[in-house]
């Protein structure tokens, strides 16, 4: 790969998995363990507060148990020492790219440990459980939620995102298995644009076929892998 200038990389429960953190559609994963309907749309959070508050407690809980893994070192480093452009997007609610040590994270589904209230909208860094109904530091409602995108609700940034995939030269998809729009659709922007295109994953994801090149195995293994290959060449 030479001459690149403009590297886009989304990232999904994949990168995270080797910390810990269960991921979505694997067997035992979050969405078997959990209904979506109940605790990742408005109306299952308008039908039983009380249970989606708790269902995003114990995630942000569950962060403290957990480490960045060679995988989020890898994508830190390469914001460090790579001299083009890149924009990491992740779907991770998690905080763990951060602890790795990137320091310009895109999370368009949001983030555990930020609070967005229904009252007055805004968006304020939060790290305590939210079941017990606490004020917004704001404007003091009681009128907390989680700040993460719900199935039926718009994720964050995507003009932005959108915008960087028109202009990249290679977009890399991480640890995602390709279940959900839009992000599952981001390899057919990249590659209409004219960028090469690579996935990175445990096994070939729903969408793999969209990619020009797949490298199959652990995100841990497989990503300093490829940013040792971006940084050397
Ligand atoms: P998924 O659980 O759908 O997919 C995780 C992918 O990571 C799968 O393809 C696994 O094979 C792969 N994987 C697992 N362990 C890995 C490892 N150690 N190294 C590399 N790959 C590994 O999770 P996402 O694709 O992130 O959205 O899910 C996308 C969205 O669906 C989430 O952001 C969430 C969920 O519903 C919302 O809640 C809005």
């Amino acid at each position: 790969m030479t001459e690149l200038k403009r590297i886009v990389i989304l990232t999904g429960a994949g990168v995270s998995a080797e910390s810990g953190i269960d991921t979505f559609r694997s067997a035992g994963g979050l969405w078997e363990q959990h209904k979506v309907e109940d605790v990742a749309t408005p109306e299952g959070f308008a039908r039983d507060p009380d249970l989606v508050l708790g269902f995003y407690d114990m995630r942000r809980e569950a962060l403290t148990q957990v480490e960045a893994n060679d995988a989020h070192r890898a994508l830190a480093r390469l914001e460090a020492e790579y001299s083009g452009e890149r924009l990491l997007v992740t779907q991770n609610v998690d905080d763990l790219h951060e602890r790795g040590g990137s320091t310009q994270v895109l999370h368009m589904h949001g983030e555990l440990k930020s609070a967005l209230c229904t009252s007055c909208e805004m968006r304020s860094a939060w790290d305590a459980p939210m079941v017990d109904r606490p004020p917004c530091p704001i404007c003091r409602a009681s009128t907390l939620r989680p700040d993460v995108v719900w199935f039926g609700e718009m994720p964050y940034q995507m003009e932005r995102i959108y915008a960087a995939l028109a202009t990249c030269d290679l977009f890399v998809s991480i640890g995602t298995s390709g279940a959900v729009y839009p992000a599952a659709g981001f390899v057919q922007e990249a590659r209409a644009a004219g960028a090469q295109t690579l996935e990175l994953n445990l096994e070939p994801s729903e969408g793999s076929h969209h990619f020009a090149q797949s490298r199959h195995g652990l995100a841990s293994e497989l990503v300093p892998e490829w940013v040792g290959e971006i940084l050397g060449g």
